[in-house]
């Protein structure tokens, strides 16, 4: 059995990962091509995005049919030999339970439009006067939230796509079904689950107008949040020792998120927050273009990180996956310090109190693609906010910068697997173009090449099994005025280890409080992305994106 805090997580986009038939559309066949590479890297779980059957309007996350397969992706053998597989390699397979809304498409919905009462009660119909929808609430994609149906004149609750139905988790006949849903898969040899939109499946009793945003405080950890996932919990995947959950959370509360995922409440493992990806949002808006805030950034990881940590909670440590931009691009420098930011980045991370995940790609440094037109682009929220832009009367080159930066799109161009033609990922059209930095940023190019990012990835899986300071370590953010360096301590009895990143292109000098010093002799580099890092010292100069950690035993 697997500890989950020791282990590490592999997101895979099947759609962009490889392959095998040539239909520009990766699939599960190239997911089992593919394990052995995974297997050097050394990670414990696969984290699939939905492959279920599905219209893919929002890429698989309108699911149609929640038992079967997908056609494009293959096939229920071809998931039972991929569990097989894997296993043998010592890797286990987390499923995407997207379980706040179906799709329009699910037979579900289809008979709720029939008029079948019993159906109808599955989602969230509402009427209301005046032609007006029954709230202000917005949806997440653009518009508003409701959706109107001329034949019952009433509005259906969509938070996402209008093709994206919310269920009505306050029926107990849907609780039972979702259920039924888990508890196939966890049957079928899944050993995690991944909970989509998780802490919005409450909606309250009463639906009103948000005067002050946009809705989401009135289903964000709505009201009975922690009784639907406990019983969720009880009626599934508690009934087995050996499964690791982890909550999407969105715009979650700390106090949330440590009830989510204290083993006491028999919840969930572990949570994604996102707040430490807002802070490039000017004002709060994504679709806008900021340099990162450093300081707040600094401020929400110290935060998430010490007080999660007081609760007994546990987070998931990510920066990358399929709705975020590039993290190199992001937060890094994917030009003259695309090597050192991205083992920077990923040192930041997995030296915390958490269980990493690793996006595929960024193990070896990819880039965001940099589209030049809005043709290039497939996700429905961009193509969507490319439209709302342009009616806000922003000029076509403003708007394709901010989608540049901002665009889901930017970490689902396929996975560059080496610097042939269409990076080696399909021997077809691929689905959405690849991103033009193939030829030197690849995973052949990578493996060959012992300094490369993907080595720094493996190393750092492997000291998190290796040193119990890492895995069970407390920690405590030291440096907290430095405006360039994000700095931390991980102690557990007589080890400590001190993890200092400097954010930036310019050098930078620091100074280590003296209580870390008093037997440096001990001390050692663990990782750092230098050759030749100073050994540690009171004070420090840290060049480009230097970043560095100590072991220090007694
Ligand atoms: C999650 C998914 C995202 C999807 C949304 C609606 O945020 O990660 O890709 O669009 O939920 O299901
Ligand atoms: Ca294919």
């Amino acid at each position: 059995m697997k500890d989950f805090k020791k282990s590490t997580v592999y997101q895979i986009y099947p759609k962009s990962f490889y392959d095998t038939n040539g239909d520009g559309i990766g699939d599960l066949n190239g997911v089992i091509e593919k394990l052995d590479y995974l297997k050097t890297l050394g990670i414990d779980y696969i984290w699939l995005t939905p492959f279920y059957p599905s219209p893919q309007v929002d890429n698989g996350y309108d699911i149609a049919d929640y038992y079967n397969i997908d056609s494009s992706f293959g096939t229920l053998e071809d998931f039972e030999r991929l569990v097989q597989e894997a296993k043998k390699r010592e890797i286990y397979i987390m499923l995407d339970m997207v379980l706040n809304h179906t799709s329009t498409e699910h037979n579900w919905f289809k008979r709720a439009l029939g008029g079948e009462k019993k159906y109808k009660d599955f989602y969230i119909f509402k009427e209301s006067a005046d032609h007006e929808p029954p709230t202000n609430w917005q949806s997440k994609f653009g518009g508003n939230a409701w959706e109107y149906v001329e034949k019952f004149d009433e509005y259906y609750l969509h938070l996402f796509d209008r093709t994206q139905a919310d269920l009505n988790w306050d029926n107990k006949e849907v609780r039972n079904e979702i259920y039924g849903i888990v508890n196939y898969w966890l049957e079928k040899g899944v050993k995690g689950l991944r909970f989509d939109v998780i802490n919005l499946i409450s909606k309250p009793e009463k639906f009103e107008n948000d005067s002050e945003g946009d809705g989401r405080r009135f289903y964000t950890d709505g009201p009975k949040i922690h009784k639907y996932l406990r019983e969720l919990n009880e009626n599934t995947y508690g009934n087995y020792d050996d499964i690791i959950t982890v909550g999407e959370m969105s715009s979650t509360s700390l106090e949330n998120c440590i009830r989510y995922s204290n083993p006491e409440e028999k919840e969930l493992s572990m949570v994604f927050n996102f707040h430490h990806l807002k802070v490039d949002y000017y004002n709060g808006d994504k679709w806008t273009i900021m340099d990162f805030d450093f300081k707040q950034l600094k401020g929400l990881f110290r935060i998430w990180q010490e007080d999660i940590q007081e609760g007994d909670g546990w987070n998931a440590l990510f920066w990358c996956n399929h709705d975020q931009p590039r993290i190199v691009s992001r937060f890094g420098n994917d030009k003259e310090y695309l090597n050192e930011s991205a083992k920077m980045l990923a040192t930041t991370i997995h030296m915390m109190r958490g269980t990493p995940y690793i996006y595929q790609g960024e193990e070896f440094g990819m880039t965001n693609p940099y589209f030049d037109s809005i043709d290039k682009y497939r996700d429905v929220e961009s193509i969507n906010y490319y439209n709302i832009l342009k009616e806000q009367g922003k000029a076509e080159e403003e708007i394709l910068e901010i989608l540049r930066e901002k665009s889901r799109d930017n970490s689902r161009t396929p996975l560059q697997w080496n610097s042939e033609e269409n990076a080696g990922f399909t021997k077809g059209t691929p689905w959405i173009p690849i991103c033009d930095k193939y030829k030197e940023i690849n995973s052949k190019d990578a493996l060959e090449n012992k300094d490369s990012i993907f080595y720094h990835y493996q190393e750092l899986i492997q000291l998190r099994k290796d040193y119990d300071v890492i895995s069970n370590g407390r920690i405590k953010f030291i440096l907290e005025e430095n405006d360039k360096v994000l700095s931390y301590v991980r102690t557990l009895s007589d080890k400590t280890l001190i993890v200092i990143n400097n954010f930036f292109s310019k050098e930078t000098m620091i100074e280590l409080p003296d209580e870390y010093l008093s037997s440096n002799l001990n001390s050692r580099i663990l990782i750092s992305n230098y050759k030749d890092s100073s050994t540690l010292n009171k004070r420090l100069a840290l060049r480009a994106y230097e970043s560095i950690v100590y072991y220090i035993e007694g």
